[in-house]
C-alpha cells in the first residue's frame, strides 16, 4: 500500500493525510500508467513538450505527502492550488478540507484543466473548482484563501499569492534560489513572509509569466542538453560547446558525496557563493547518450552535474573515474576549456568550504521574502533580487 510506504518512510505523519492517500484512487487520474506504476512512490509524466521535456506530471507521491504536511490543513480551509495537472493532488486536498472547506485548481494548459475536471467529476470530487489560466494571477474568483499551494517551481512570488491569501494563511511554493529547489512554506510576517519550513525537492518549473528571464540555454547539438546559469547568462554558449571538448584531469576535493548532493545542502552552498554556478542537465534521449562524462546525478531520463562557468570554460563536479556506477564516492571536479583548471579550483575550493562549515543542510535555510520595490530592507547573509520579490537569506 502506497500510504504505508509513505508512512514508514516518514514521509506521511498525520492519520488524516495517511487515509487520504488510502481513501483518493490515484489510478483514476493516471489512466496510462496502470495500478502497480499509479501505487508505487513515483512521478507518472503525462504530457511532454516537443524536445522531451515533461509539461506536466501526476508528481511523486513522497513529495506531495511532504508538501501536504507542511500545508497543516484541517477541515473547512480554503485552498488555491496552483498546476492542477492530473487533478490528483487538488483531490487529495479537497480530501483533507473536507465537504466544509473549498478547492480552487488553475492549471496555465487548457486541455489538462478539462481532463482534471473529468476526472476530478469522476472520482467524486466534483466541488473542486478547475479553472485555466496562468496561475501568477492567482484566482481571484474565490480569494482570500487560507492556503496557496504551487505545484512547479517558481523562481520569484507572484505578487497575486500574497494579495490572494487571507489573515494568518500560508503559501507553499517550490522555491528555485538560483536554480536550487526547496518546498518552502511561508507565513505571513507583517511586512514580509518569513519561513517556516523548508524540505528539498525537485520539481518542473511555472511557464507563463513568472517564466521570464528563465535562464536555462540549450547546449550542444543533442536536443536536451541545456545548460542554466541563474547569476549570470550572457555566455556564449558556442564556446563553452568547444570548451566541453577539452576536458582537464579529475580534481578530487577529499569530500565525500553522493549522487542527489545537490538536495544535501550543497547544491544551495555552491549557488549562493557563486553566481557562476549553474546546472548543466541532459533530458530525454541526451541523458543516456550524453556526452559529458562529468554528469554526476542521474534519475531515470534525466542527468545533471552542478558547473561553474566563465565567457569561455567551465568546471563540473564530477564522479572519480572508476566509480561510475557508486552510491557514494568523492567529489571530483573536472575543468574543461582554456580556463578549465581555474575554474575547478575554484568550485573544490567551495565544495570543501561547504564541508568545513559542517555541511549545512538547505532546510536549515531561514528565508525571508519581501516584495522586490519596498525601501530598505534588514540585512541578511545572502540576497536575490527577482522582479517581484526579494529573499534574504540566512543559513
Ligand atoms: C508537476 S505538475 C502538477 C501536478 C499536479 N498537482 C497533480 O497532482 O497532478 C505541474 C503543472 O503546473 C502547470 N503549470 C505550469 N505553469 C503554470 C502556470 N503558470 N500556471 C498554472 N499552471 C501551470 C503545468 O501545466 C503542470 O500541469
Amino acid at each position: 500500500m502506497l500510504a504505508d510506504q509513505l508512512l514508514n518512510d516518514g514521509r506521511i505523519r498525520s492519520r488524516e493525510i495517511a487515509e487520504a492517500f488510502r481513501e483518493v484512487p490515484r489510478h483514476l487520474f493516471v489512466p496510462g500508467a496502470g495500478p502497480a506504476r499509479a501505487y508505487a512512490d513515483e512521478a507518472i509524466g503525462v504530457k511532454w513538450a516537443a524536445d522531451g521535456r515533461p509539461v506536466s506530471s501526476s508528481s511523486q507521491p513522497s513529495i506531495m505527502a511532504i508538501m501536504l504536511e507542511q500545508l497543516r490543513l484541517r477541515p473547512g480551509l480554503h485552498v488555491l492550488e496552483i498546476g492542477t495537472g492530473t487533478g490528483y493532488n487538488a483531490a487529495l486536498l479537497a480530501h483533507l478540507v473536507g465537504r466544509t472547506g473549498a478547492v480552487a485548481t488553475v492549471d496555465i494548459d487548457e486541455e489538462l484543466a478539462g481532463t482534471a475536471r473529468q476526472r476530478l467529476t469522476a472520482a467524486g470530487y466534483s466541488s473542486v473548482v478547475v479553472a485555466a489560466g496562468d496561475g501568477a494571477a492567482g484566482w481571484p474568483g474565490e480569494a482570500p484563501y487560507d492556503r496557496i499551494v504551487v505545484t512547479a517551481s517558481a523562481r520569484d512570488l507572484a505578487p497575486a499569492w500574497t494579495g490572494q491569501l487571507g489573515d494568518g494563511g500560508r503559501l507553499l511554493v517550490p522555491l528555485s534560489l538560483r536554480g536550487i529547489k526547496h518546498s518552502v512554506a511561508f507565513r505571513q510576517a507583517g511586512d514580509h513572509l518569513a519561513s517556516v519550513s523548508v524540505v528539498p525537492c525537485d520539481f518542473m518549473p511555472l511557464t507563463g509569466e513568472l517564466a521570464a528571464g528563465d535562464p536555462v540555454r540549450p547546449l550542444g547539438r543533442l536536443p536536451g542538453m541545456s545548460l542554466s546559469v541563474e547569476g549570470h547568462s550572457e555566455f556564449d554558449l558556442a564556446t563553452l560547446r568547444a570548451a566541453l571538448k577539452q576536458q582537464g584531469q579529475p580534481l578530487p576535493t577529499g569530500v565525500t558525496i553522493t549522487p542527489s548532493y545537490p538536495y544535501t545542502g550543497l547544491g544551495l552552498w555552491l549557488a549562493l557563493h557563486d553566481p557562476g554556478v549553474g546546472e548543466l542537465t541532459a533530458i530525454g534521449p541526451a541523458a543516456g547518450l550524453s556526452p559529458v562524462p562529468a554528469i554526476v546525478t542521474h534519475i531515470p531520463g534525466r542527468a545533471s552535474t552542478t558547473v561553474l562557468t566563465s565567457e569561455t570554460s567551465l568546471a563540473a563536479i564530477a564522479r572519480p573515474p572508476g566509480a561510475e556506477q557508486a552510491t557514494a564516492f568523492e567529489c571530483c571536479v573536472r575543468g574543461y576549456g582554456p580556463d578549465g583548471d581555474r575554474l575547478a579550483e575554484r568550485l573544490a575550493a567551495a565544495v570543501r568550504a561547504w564541508d568545513s562549515a559542517g555541511r549545512p543542510a538547505g532546510s536549515t535555510l531561514r528565508i525571508r521574502a519581501y516584495p522586490a520595490g519596498a525601501g530598505d530592507h534588514p540585512r541578511a547573509a545572502f540576497t536575490i533580487t527577482m522582479p517581484h520579490t526579494r529573499f534574504l537569506l540566512d543559513w
